[in-house]
């Protein structure tokens, strides 16, 4: 009942009384309130003005099938949109084992065990970011896919870029905003493979958007895109041009022409970082390349080139020198 009423409202130009509504779907008008309330509680801001009726303010941020299915590109599949789930990677990783198709997403309003790379935690018990996983089943050799999360990271650059955001990547993975250097988002991949071939791999994508504080662990290297760049977003346009960008760039990642875009949004490159060694030694390098596997090229200070790999690498300027 709820999604009918909402339809009517978004369909109808001015107001709709509670008895027309009731009249047309054929409930009562108890019904009717109830769906009403139900939809505030969702996040709508209905207003309702006695002898007129109910009108619907447009441009709620509300994650349900009814605000995306419209937005979303045919070659995906909205396999979940819950309220709360413990983390949309993991819904992802159950789903797969039961055999959902290609190109299927997970979508949650809140995650209560949201997880990060490194095995550090993710904050995103609130409403206040976008975070949905995106299973895919390549049945593909992993090394023709080790850089599908940097693929990612441009597709989510692009599509923040194109609604009005300016961020950047800070490589591997991190979405950036360019004016603070502050970590606005980030992308976790979780892959399952059998002799080699992928079976199955997540790409989880999470995104700071209407977020005003964070926690003070955070504080000084997380921000929002509300914070950063002063927009109001809603969440469902953030996720839907994220997967246009992906289906329609698909095509490069495949033939590998997608490499010279994501240098143009890296914010690393050009710039001195420290390099974190497995053993805890630090030494500074200045960012050149990134190669055809998505590895980071840095000169020494013998001048000499050596690639790195993601996770020991830190910029200066960006996120402080221990992120
Ligand atoms: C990072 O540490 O930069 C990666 C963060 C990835 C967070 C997203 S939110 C949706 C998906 N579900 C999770 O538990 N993690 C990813």
């Amino acid at each position: 009942m709820k999604d009918k009423v909402l339809a009517m409202l978004k369909n109808s130009d001015g107001y709709l009384s509670g008895e027309e509504l009731s009249r047309r779907l054929g409930v009562t008008r108890a019904a009717i309130w109830k769906a009403i309330s139900a939809l505030r509680q969702d996040g709508y801001t209905i207003d309702a003005v006695t002898s007129r009726g109910y009108r619907l303010q447009p441009a709620a941020d509300v994650l349900n099938r009814a605000e995306i299915l419209p937005l979303l590109p045919a070659s995906f599949t909205l396999a979940a949109v819950e309220e709360v789930v413990t983390s949309t990677n993991q819904a992802a990783r159950q789903a797969a084992e039961q055999g959902l198709p290609d190109r299927s997403i997970f979508v949650a309003e809140r995650q209560t065990i949201g997880r990060g790379r490194r095995g550090r935690t993710w904050l995103s018990d609130s409403r206040e970011g976008l975070w949905f996983s995106l299973l895919l089943r390549p049945q593909d050799e992993a090394s023709r896919l080790s850089s599908i999360t940097l693929f990612t990271g441009l597709c989510v650059a692009e599509a923040l870029n194109g609604l009005g955001a300016a961020v950047g990547i800070k490589w591997p993975n991190d979405i950036v905003g360019i004016r603070s250097g502050r970590k606005i988002g980030g992308i976790l991949t979780e892959t399952s493979m059998e002799e080699n071939v992928v079976r199955s791999l997540i790409i989880g994508v999470g995104i700071n958007i209407s977020s005003r504080e964070f926690p003070s662990e955070i504080a000084g290297t997380a921000t929002s895109v509300a914070m950063e760049c002063g927009l109001n977003l809603r969440r469902a346009d953030v996720l839907t041009a994220i997967l246009k960008a992906f289906d329609r760039r698909f095509a490069t990642f495949v033939q590998g022409s997608w490499l010279e875009d994501y240098r143009q949004h890296c914010l690393t490159l050009g710039r001195q970082v420290v390099i974190h060694t497995a053993d805890g030694a630090q030494w500074q390098a200045k960012a050149e390349d990134i190669d055809a596997e998505g590895e980071l090229v840095v000169t020494n200070e013998h001048g000499q080139l050596v690639v790195v790999r993601s996770g020991e690498v830190s910029v200066r300027g960006l996120l402080g020198y221990n992120n």
